[in-house]
């Protein structure tokens, strides 16, 4: 399925209505319209980037956000949502990229996010994260599907989790993956450092 990857424009009603309907689509996430027209507000403040896929009938069908921290240099990933009717074509891995793309060219080395466990589909729930989190991190298993799954496929790293972030064993698995272009002049050389490697 071919698509575009554009900035969601403030100025168009259509495209800001249907990214609001796009979110809508998760009620587990984004329960009332009210709720969703607030995010996309947000995702339009001039400090972030919001991307949309649109196809070919210029319908938006997938959208990313981004939110720069630690002065640019890390980008928060959030939220991602391809329409359900559109999944599986490889926008949702477009519009991660499309977004990195974009943070990288706005100075971030690395972009995270996180990705909640609610039902119990990899190991990391219903047990205490405080005992061995390496651990349990290192030997994850997934028992159903799980949008971690994807991010893998994206190239992100597992670096960390939130234990009980949304409840009693229901944790935030936090992922990250170096955008930033190597450059020859660069100073610091990551083997340089212990047990490090370069990208
Ligand atoms: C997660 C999501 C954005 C993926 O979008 P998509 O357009 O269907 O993904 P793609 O087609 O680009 O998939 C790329 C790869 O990831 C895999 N994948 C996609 N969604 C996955 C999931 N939920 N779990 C595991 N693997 C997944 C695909 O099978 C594909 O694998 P392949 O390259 O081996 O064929 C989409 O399912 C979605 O909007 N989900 C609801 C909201 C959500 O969960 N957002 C992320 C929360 S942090």
């Amino acid at each position: 399925m071919k698509v575009r990857i554009i900035s969601l424009d403030r100025q168009n009603r259509k495209h800001r209505r249907q990214a609001a309907e796009l979110l809508l689509e998760n009620p587990e996430l984004w329960p009332a319209m009210e709720i969703a027209r607030a995010v996309i507000n947000t995702l339009l403040a001039p400090n972030r980037v919001c991307l949309c896929a649109v196809d070919d009938k210029d319908r938006l069908v997938g959208i990313v956000g981004g939110l720069p921290d630690y002065d640019g240099i890390v980008w928060e990933l959030h939220p991602l949502v391809v329409k359900k009717a559109n999944r599986g074509h490889g926008i949702g891995k477009k519009l991660v990229k499309s977004l990195e793309k974009e943070a990288a060219a706005r100075g971030a080395i690395t972009v995270i996010l996180g990705t909640d466990d609610l039902d119990g589909s990899t190991s990391l729930a219903e047990v205490d994260l405080y005992d061995n989190m390496g651990g349990r991190i290192a030997n994850i298993v997934c028992r159903k599907r799980h949008s971690y799954e994807f991010y893998l496929k994206c190239g992100y790293s597992i670096i960390g989790a939130i234990p009980d972030a949304n409840g009693m064993g229901k944790p935030d698995i936090l992922m990250g993956k170096r955008v930033a272009k190597k450059h020859k002049g660069r100073k610091t050389s990551l083997k340089s450092l212990p047990g490090g490697k370069t990208e």
